[in-house]
């Protein structure tokens, strides 16, 4: 007898790829909380919103992301044969735009973007391999009152979540007042771009270790630990971060800025300002990081146009995890979904005969903008009127044998009364706006 074929085990995993998310209803309610308070905030500073494509030509990031990023790429040939990467980052991307595009706009330009991000990154509390970041730059204004606006932008995020100056931190330093340091050694450019890769690191690598990079370019140590004791940092080298930290004080945002020349930023094309974002209590990884960088879009332009620029990223995996930890943002985010959630009006068609009314007047109800549900299939009314407030509806209209009238019941003080149901737009305005 012949055996039946052995089916074949279905090896498909349900679960998503590692460091890939899936956003069920509840996690898409606190990403579009994120979303919509970065662009309601970088509106209010009269920036505009663009958006670029996902994927990109690799040569792109090699060209000029740095190192690390490059490593991080998710890259592959199409099927035209090129090369291309899901893009790690924004900046090269709105470098290439404005080289094609500068023409079509006054400068500056203060162009914003929310968009998904994808990084080959060990998966991590705080990293994963996709992520979302708001981007915020400003392009052709070299004057640093774009870099004090900027950096006041990003603070004012961080308030429109109901978070303070005790529970982050924005560190902010110079990478102009390094390169005036080492100019007293007399080290080639090249090494220079080391040497800063070096002191972005030492976080990671510890003092001893960064010595030992830092003498084997020919630097000494004791300087470098003095620059990084910022009170003994000569004013002279940094006078751009000192009007920048001025011009902050100003707005009123002292108690949010630290200056910590330690801070160099991993990217390779930053030139001055550059400043990143942390928690008070160093328990995350950064929530936002940027700078100036006025060489990348005539580097990426092969000279072809030059303009000076500056932003930066807010990433939405970090922000998160922090404003779940600080209970007065998780309530306002909280408060925020569920107000935005509610449901208008719940229809309880209490006799099926009357479901057809009911579906001509849903319709006339939502056509003018109220949110409105009833239940599909016949159901009992008291699980419909459980429905509707499990679903926060603010008013239930049931439909039964007062027909042609509805019974209107105001489900916050349970105030409930009769009403033609030709004046049903009229009665539940009242209530509902
Ligand atoms: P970045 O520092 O590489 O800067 O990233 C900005 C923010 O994105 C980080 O502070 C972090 O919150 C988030 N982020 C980055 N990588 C990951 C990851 N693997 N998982 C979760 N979150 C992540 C830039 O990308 C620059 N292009 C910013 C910029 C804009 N500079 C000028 N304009």
């Amino acid at each position: 007898m012949n055996k039946a074929p052995v089916p074949e085990r279905n090896t498909l995993s349900m679960q998503s790829l590692p460091g890939f998310r899936d956003f069920l209803p509840d996690d898409c309610a606190r990403r579009n909380y994120l979303f919509a308070r970065w662009r309601e905030v970088a509106r209010r500073y009269g920036f505009v919103e663009w958006e670029g494509p996902p994927l990109e030509a690799t040569e792109l990031y090699k060209k000029k992301s740095g190192a690390e990023i490059v490593e991080q790429l998710f890259n592959f040939t199409d099927k035209g044969e090129r090369e291309v990467a899901l893009r790690p980052e924004l900046t090269p991307t709105l470098a290439r735009v404005v080289a094609a595009h500068e023409r079509e706009f006054k400068k500056p330009l203060k162009w914003f973007s929310v968009g998904q991000f994808f990084r080959y990154e060990k998966q991590q509390r705080g990293r994963l391999r996709e992520h979302f970041q708001l981007n915020c730059d400003i392009v052709g204004e070299k004057d640093l009152a774009a870099d004090i606006e900027l950096v006041a932008l990003c603070i004012d995020i961080l308030r429109g979540f109901g978070l303070s100056s005790t529970d982050v931190v924005v560190r902010i330093s110079d990478r102009q007042a390094w390169h005036r340091f080492l100019a007293g050694y007399e080290i080639p450019e090249e090494r220079i771009s080391e040497f800063l890769d070096i002191i972005d690191k030492l976080d990671r690598r510890g003092a001893n270790e960064t010595k030992k990079r830092v003498e084997a370019i020919g630097v000494d140590w004791y300087s470098v630990e003095a620059m990084l004791e910022t009170s003994a940092f000569p004013e002279d080298f940094s006078t751009g971060l000192n009007h920048v930290i001025s011009g902050l004080h100003a707005r009123g945002f002292e108690d949010w800025i630290k200056r910590d020349f330690s801070l160099v930023r991993g990217l390779a094309y930053y030139t001055g300002i550059v400043f990143e974002v942390f928690d008070r209590a160093g328990k995350f990884r950064a929530i936002a990081g940027g700078g100036r960088y006025d060489n990348l879009i005539a580097q990426l332009s092969d000279g072809a146009l030059s303009l000076p620029a500056l932003g930066f990223a807010m990433g939405d995996v970090v922000l998160g995890e922090l404003i779940n930890e600080i209970s007065r943002a998780r309530e306002t985010m909280q408060k925020s979904i569920a107000n935005d959630r509610k449901l208008d009006i719940y229809m309880v068609i209490a006799k099926e005969e009357r479901r057809a009314d009911a579906l001509a007047q849903i319709q006339q109800l939502r056509d003018c903008g109220y949110r409105v549900d009833y239940p599909l299939t016949p159901t009992k009314v008291a699980r419909q009127f459980q429905s509707a407030e499990d679903l926060g509806a603010r008013v239930a209209l049931l439909y039964g044998d007062e027909w042609p009238q509805v019974a209107m019941k105001n489900l916050a003080s349970g105030e409930q009364k009769l009403i033609s149901s030709d004046d049903l737009l009229s009665g539940v305005e009242f209530i509902v706006r």
